[in-house]
């Protein structure tokens, strides 16, 4: 992710600020949104991006529409791509300004603090100045359990930055370029934490603003975080306090195979009950018993399916297969894995059998081994290149 693609020229003067808003099936709010926020600005040069994931709905008509009489509102449509953190940033990389800004495109966010914001790092003396719900009193505007996970959130997040911000989550910045060009060498780009991400990734201590600011019922539309989100902030925590060497998609992936040793150990014992039971004499094929050979076999294929389903719905959720993607994709998983498989079941049986291992020890050391040829042969072959669909 380190190339960053030229910027075409801008058609009028350089503006001071480029505000970014992405949408995912925003229809129904955007066009209000950037017209709210573009007049509370209106006393600052300013270009609004929307960094559209294709939506299914009419988000993309909608800013175009709006900027046919605002020259200062673009719009950038990204087909094959999909997140928040990773809109965001293509976003910055597109925008003119000397400062640059991120925004819910669902007026979740209050144009006051957003000028409030602008009015900050304008100044000159900041490089990060952020809308932040935990000053003060301020109502947050979640319900309880999402308040309580977001204030854990922010204190585990208070372990990895440089910076003492108030609400890492917060989705409503702005820094100066400078600071944004310090983090983007190293920014992750998975998820919906952009603000951790760039303040984790930046190696400056930047100065920093706040501004008390309450989250807006949303207009419209359906909200995006849900507990995959929550799975993504952790892995990106990961990264950033082992700074970068255990690598969030794999810490995903890795914390997937963990649910997936349980689904293999649970094979592994229910065979090992009905088929040890049913057969009085261990029947044998090649030189090991059948009934080991079935229930390897049963554990390494179920868990392997397990894994692939549950790896798309969260690892590779920005790059999710459906339909027929998703039936030639687990093909191909079967295939990448077939070699780690065949590696697991010949493990499981040599130590069981000839060094005398507990059956379920034997079957899971095997499959840990074999799982790290999994990881790689995964990544290369069945997410790779994958296009999502529009709007799903
Ligand atoms: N381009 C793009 N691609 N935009 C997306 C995607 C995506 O995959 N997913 C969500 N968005 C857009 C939404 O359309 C919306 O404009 C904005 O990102 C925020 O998404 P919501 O679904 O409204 O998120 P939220 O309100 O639950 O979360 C917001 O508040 C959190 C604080 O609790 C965001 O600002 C988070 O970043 C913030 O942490
Ligand atoms: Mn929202």
């Amino acid at each position: 992710m380190t190339y960053i693609e030229p910027v075409p020229a801008s058609a009028g003067p350089q503006p001071e600020l480029s505000l970014i808003i992405c949408t995912l099936n925003e229809g129904a709010a955007i066009r209000s949104v950037i017209e709210e926020v573009s007049d509370t600005l209106k006393h600052i040069s300013h270009e609004i991006i929307v960094v559209d994931d294709n939506s299914a709905d009419n988000t993309a008509a909608e800013v175009l529409e709006l900027a046919k009489t605002r020259p200062n509102v673009r719009l950038h449509v990204r087909v094959n791509e999909r997140g928040l953190s990773s809109a965001a940033i293509k976003g910055w990389d597109i925008a003119y300004g000397r400062f640059l800004g991120v925004m819910d495109g669902d007026g979740q966010h209050d144009p006051d603090a957003i000028r409030q914001l602008a009015e900050m790092i304008l100044k000159g003396d900041k490089d990060l100045v952020c809308a932040s719900r935990y000053i003060g009193q301020t109502e947050t505007g979640l319900s309880f359990f999402r308040d309580l996970g977001s204030r854990a959130a922010t204190w585990a997040t208070g372990l990895v930055l440089k910076v003492p911000l108030s609400d890492p989550m917060s989705g409503c910045f702005m820094m100066t370029r400078d600071y944004y060009m310090s983090a983007r060498p190293k920014l992750t780009g998975i998820g919906f934490k952009i603000l951790l991400d760039v303040a984790a990734s930046s190696p400056v201590k930047p100065r920093f603003g706040e501004v008390k600011a309450a989250l807006r019922q949303r207009q419209g539309g359906q909200s995006k975080l849900d507990l995959r989100v929550v799975l993504d902030l952790g892995a990106l925590l990961i990264e950033k306090a082992t700074g970068g060497v255990m690598n969030a998609r794999f810490v995903l992936f890795a914390g997937v195979g963990v649910t997936g040793v349980f689904v293999y150990a649970a094979v592994l014992i229910i065979c090992h009950k009905l088929l040890y039971g049913a057969t009085q004499q261990p029947m044998y094929r090649f030189q090991y018993r059948y009934d080991d050979i079935v229930s390897y076999s049963l554990a390494i294929w179920l868990s392997m399916t397990w894994n692939f389903f549950v790896n798309n719905l969260i690892t590779f959720r920005d790059k999710r297969l459906k339909g027929v993607a998703l039936i030639t994709g687990l093909i191909g998983f079967y295939f990448a894995c077939s070699i780690g498989a065949v590696i697991s079941l010949a493990l499981s049986l040599f130590m069981k059998d000839h060094l005398h291992i507990h059956y379920l020890v034997a079957g899971i050391t095997a499959a840990l081994l074999s799982s790290v040829w999994n990881y790689w042969a995964s990544t290369l072959l069945s997410w790779r290149n994958k296009k999502p669909a529009p709007g799903a």
